[in-house]
């Protein structure tokens, strides 16, 4: 099998092939997704909400991560794998940031991080890649700054802040990123963006202008129950079958029907 390159997601816009990315934390679910085709596997810190239980991105840390990251690179034989760097690893001095970045790439295996934020950050980005490490962007909704923005709204829906989401695109471009997450904007702002950038851009809630879409894969599989915002399509009630399932699993051992005479020994 031949891997999913920085480079090959770059060629696949050129092509204008779109480019499927889904979130993955573990060995099993990424082993699936992997078999599936899957583009990108992206090690999300997602991964605090529906891996941890909480309620935003902020806790995580970079050991989680790590160990999120490891386990979705050994079941990852042809998926390019991108780690978020956690909350806190890369806002301040770019030293600290481009340590996190070589810790994920060297401990884990993976083949690129995420960081969130333009401006703000695209010295550090620049950084991180002149030390030869691939760098994806992220722009628009930024979970990691929610207690800044306080809602999980559409963003950029405003000029001003459209403009700006304009200009970091750019500067996260000429830092070298090899492509940039798009989050919860508007349809026509992402495609105005996408055609401006020569890396591509990954949608989420951000309309079909897209170089590629991203989704958090136990919102898709519907594991997450309760979770049912407008751009995402359900493509499974796991929540149910599992439920199903195991309710099934209970009533056989209650009422002493499992194990039977050809599952015992
Ligand atoms: O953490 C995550 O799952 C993400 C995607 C939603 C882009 O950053
Ligand atoms: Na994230």
């Amino acid at each position: 099998i031949k891997r999913i390159t920085t480079h090959s997601v770059r060629q696949m816009k050129v092509n204008g092939e779109k480019i499927a990315v889904l979130t993955g934390y573990d060995y099993s679910m990424a082993r699936i997704l992997d078999d599936a085709g899957i583009d990108i596997i992206l090690v999300g810190d997602s991964a605090a909400n529906v891996m941890a239980g909480y309620e935003t991105t902020v806790p995580i840390t970079l050991e989680e991560m790590m160990l999120h990251a490891s386990a979705v690179v050994r079941a990852a034989k042809r998926a390019l794998v991108v780690v978020d760097l956690p909350f806190g690893t890369y806002q301040g001095d770019s030293g600290d940031a481009l340590k996190a970045a070589v810790r994920v790439m060297k401990e884990t295996g993976a083949h690129a991080v995420k960081v969130e934020g333009g401006v703000e950050i695209h010295e550090t980005v620049r950084r991180i890649v002149n030390a030869g490490i691939p760098v994806m962007g992220h722009l628009g909704l930024t979970p990691q700054s929610i207690y800044k923005f306080g809602t999980y709204t559409v963003r950029a829906k405003e000029e001003a802040e459209a403009s700006k989401l304009k200009v970091d695109a750019k500067l996260l471009e000429e830092a070298g990123c090899f492509g940039v997450v798009l989050e919860k904007i508007p349809a026509t702002l992402a495609a105005e963006v996408t055609a401006s950038l020569a890396i591509p851009t990954i949608g989420i809630g951000a309309g079909p202008g897209c170089d590629g879409q991203v989704l958090v894969v136990h919102d898709m599989l519907g594991i997450n129950k309760g979770f049912k915002p407008k751009f995402l399509r359900q493509y499974l009630n796991l929540y149910e079958a599992i439920g199903e399932a195991v309710g099934r699993y209970i009533r056989d051992v209650k009422a002493s029907e499992f194990p039977s005479k050809d599952e015992q020994y």
